[in-house]
């Protein structure tokens, strides 16, 4: 089972809606695939028609009282599953603080998951926490919505210093930015600068639309109510080469592996700083 998070220190920035999408495409390719809302705003679980799931307390599941197959919902889209918000997820932090390895917790939970699924998509609330070192360390990729403003370099640059300093840089970071209005000059000029000092953020970008901000409403994933409109075809061009980078990243790591194995040599492009 593969981990995708999508996450961002800045709250409002497209997360929801990102995994929400993204989620529901990579169902709609063949790939058993859940969902799990992790901001107790619920706002993924509210998007897919989902409820909170009554025995689903942070505190029950990371006592082990709960395991996270028993509570997953299915959403009606054929594939994709939900594993619903809950109010207590508020003090995630404070009872991953509570607990032995609370950096390695997360990863911990979703084991029983991977027998089931293939893909494990990860909605997070905006900040940085015990829970958002948890995602980082359980996730094979991590998916950061960028809305073109200076805040935004900074917020990646941090995230990216964090990475290093904890020496996960075996973590694939995949910044795009969203809700980008190309009439303002401003988002023009910001893209730009920060594509040449973040050379690994996607070419997709995402649109600041209503059509967009209209889910909220249809309470669907866009793809599924709106299939041939442009703001999908732009989500499908997203998944496909987020799908793209994380093959690529993938057979790098076999040819590394292959060479670990013909020989002790390091090559330069394998320092951490360089992998990020
Ligand atoms: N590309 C977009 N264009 C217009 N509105 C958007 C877009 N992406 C998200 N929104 C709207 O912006 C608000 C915040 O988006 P959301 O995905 O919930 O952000 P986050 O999860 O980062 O807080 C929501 O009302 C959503 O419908
Ligand atoms: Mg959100």
């Amino acid at each position: 089972m593969r981990i995708i998070a999508v996450t961002n220190i800045k709250g409002g920035v497209g997360k929801t809606t990102t995994a929400v999408n993204l989620a529901y495409l990579c169902a709609s390719a063949g790939h058993a695939t859940l969902l799990w809302d992790l901001d107790p705003q619920g706002a993924a679980t509210y998007g897919l028609q989902g409820e909170a799931h009554e025995q689903a307390s942070a505190k029950k599941l990371l006592s082990g009282k709960r395991e996270l197959p028993e509570l997953v919902l299915a959403t009606g889209y054929p594939g994709l599953d939900l594993l619903p918000a809950d109010f207590s997820y508020r003090n995630f932090a404070v009872h991953l603080a509570e607990r032995r390895h609370p950096t390695e917790r997360l990863l911990r939970m979703s084991r029983p998951l991977r027998e089931i699924y293939h893909t494990l998509f990860l909605d997070c609330p905006s900040g940085i926490s015990l829970l958002t070192e948890n995602v980082l360390r359980a996730a094979d990729c991590v998916i950061v919505p960028l809305v073109p403003s200076p805040l935004s370099v900074r917020v990646l640059t941090q995230l990216c210093d964090f990475l290093v300093r904890e020496d996960w840089t075996d973590l694939t970071l995949l910044p795009f930015f969203s809700m980008v209005d190309r009439r303002r000059s401003l988002h023009e000029e910001l893209m730009a600068g920060t594509r040449a000092q973040f050379p690994q953020i996607l070419a997709t970008h995402v649109p600041y639309w209503s059509e967009i901000e209209r889910m909220t409403l249809r309470r669907a994933p866009l793809p599924a109510f709106a299939p041939h409109s442009e703001a999908t075809r732009i989500y499908a061009a997203l998944w496909a080469e987020i799908e793209q980078r994380m093959a690529a990243v993938r057979a790098a790591h076999a040819d590394a592996n292959a060479d670990a194995a013909a020989g002790p040599w390091v090559r330069p492009e394998d320092t951490p700083a360089a992998r990020l």
